[in-house]
């Protein structure tokens, strides 16, 4: 039986491409006037004392143990202990909305909900794809892709992977993409994409033609009717090593495309703020005629989400990184491009080395130009033998993708260790192909 509020969330979003889209679970879920919303009422208007929420005060502060509030001398008790909102800590929300728009100037004034905070981008894309990704659904990705998406859309939510082939020597295979994606909507109404870029495993990012092409693809599928849903991993976004990069998320020019498109921008402090185990992340919605109603459902149906599974993302985390982001602007600008400059020096090491190999006759170079990785196709030896010999005859770790991808993460070796790993993955595979 429909509860009565996921009636009502359901009932905002009708007639909506996102209204369209949602799964059996996504139909079903609603956030409960249960004890959060009350301990928010309460909290607001609890004048004598509030009795609602399961934690332990004394003198209106949160009871914290000494030697915990000893680590984190710059946060309260409150900062550390506390429960967070559902949704995320206001501020944190609100500071993240201002540096989207700041990072991506094409998305001028178009609406996009506010940042819906959740404990790193994994959860954000489960979290997403519990919504939106039903048993029998398509969700479309490249190939390779980041191994987690299978683990996502099919272990858990029993959809279909579809790897498409979307990269070609030089870039995007937007033939490919296209034909993917058309057959999709002609077959059944709806398309279902997760683009990634700088993208995992390959580290390429769209130019701004190759940008402006896949948008155009996109409208012109939306155009015949087709309802799409376009999910936005952005776990590496601002690592652009090309001049010729598109410098927005495609999420900027989907946002106000058509009516028929939705899209959704995963992102967060993981690899952006090089917080990698911090786990915080934020999930954002946009789409050409949604209301701050239709935003309004599409965050509690998240909420929902965080509610039935990890109840709520870290407070200590939130603080902490609000307190960053709030204290000392330059700084952390200052730091975050030198920690940029250092993976792209490494970028254009490897971009050397690999090019000085053009013609390799085992290891061809998938495209790449951004992000944290490069990819090699394995032309007769096995991308899992080559990884083997690599780590147990050379010392080098590398991950095998599948049984012809190579992924070498150039942003975890350090500089000086970077001829002699590209001189040993090119003689190992050399002495397997014999
Ligand atoms: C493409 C891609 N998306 C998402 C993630 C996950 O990010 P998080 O650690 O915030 O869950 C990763 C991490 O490796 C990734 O490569």
């Amino acid at each position: 039986m429909e509860h009565v509020l996921a009636r009502e969330l359901n009932e905002a979003l009708r007639g909506m491409t996102p209204g369209a889209l949602l799964s059996a679970m996504g139909k079903k879920l609603y956030f409960p006037r249960g004890i959060i919303a009350q301990g928010a009422e309460a909290k607001q208007f609890s004048t004598v004392a509030n009795g609602t929420l399961g934690i332990a005060v004394r003198h209106k502060t949160p009871l914290i143990l000494s030697p915990l509030q000893k680590q984190a001398p710059g946060l309260s008790a409150g900062e550390i202990v506390s429960y967070a909102p559902t949704a995320g800590i206001p501020a944190l929300r609100e500071w993240w909305a201002g540096e989207l728009r700041r990072k991506n100037p094409a998305l001028g004034d178009a609406a996009c909900s506010q940042p819906v905070v959740v404990s790193g981008l994994t959860a954000g894309i489960s979290a997403v794809c519990d919504l939106f990704l039903d048993e029998g659904d398509t969700l479309l990705a490249a190939n390779p892709s980041w191994d987690n998406y299978a683990l996502i859309a099919e272990a858990r939510r029993g959809a279909d992977l579809r790897l498409v082939d979307m990269f070609n020597k030089s870039g995007i295979d937007l033939g490919a993409l296209r034909e993917a994606v058309s057959g999709e909507a002609r077959q059944t109404g709806f398309v279902r994409i997760i683009l990634n870029f700088p993208q995992n495993p390959t580290g390429y990012s769209p130019t701004v033609r190759e940008a402006k092409e896949m948008c155009a693809m996109i409208r012109g599928v939306a155009e015949t009717g087709a309802r799409v849903l376009v999910i936005c991993d952005d776990a590496y976004f601002g690592l652009r090593f090309e001049e010729d990069i598109e410098e927005n998320s495609l999420f900027a020019y989907l946002a106000d495309m058509h009516e028929n498109v939705f899209a959704v921008k995963i992102d967060g402090a993981t690899k952006e703020d090089f917080a990698w185990g911090l786990r915080c992340a934020f999930v954002t919605f946009a789409g050409r005629g949604l209301s701050g109603a239709h935003y309004d459902a599409l965050i509690k149906k998240t909420m929902a989400v965080i509610r039935s599974t990890i109840s709520c993302s870290s407070t200590v985390v939130q603080n902490l990184l609000q307190k960053m982001y709030s204290s000392d602007a330059d700084t952390l600008r200052a730091e975050k491009a030198a920690y940029r400059a250092i993976i792209e020096g490494r970028y254009k090491k490897v971009r050397a080395l690999v090019d000085a190999k053009k013609d390799h006759q085992v290891l061809e170079p998938m495209p790449f130009n951004s992000g944290y990785f490069m990819s090699f196709r394995c032309k007769n030896v096995d991308a899992e033998s080559l990884r083997h010999k690599l780590l147990h005859t050379y010392g080098v770790g590398t991950i095998a993708i599948d049984g012809r991808t190579l992924r070498v993460a150039f942003s975890g070796l350090d500089d000086e260790c970077i001829d002699e790993v590209y001189a040993l993955i090119y003689r190992a595979a050399e002495e397997l192909a014999g």
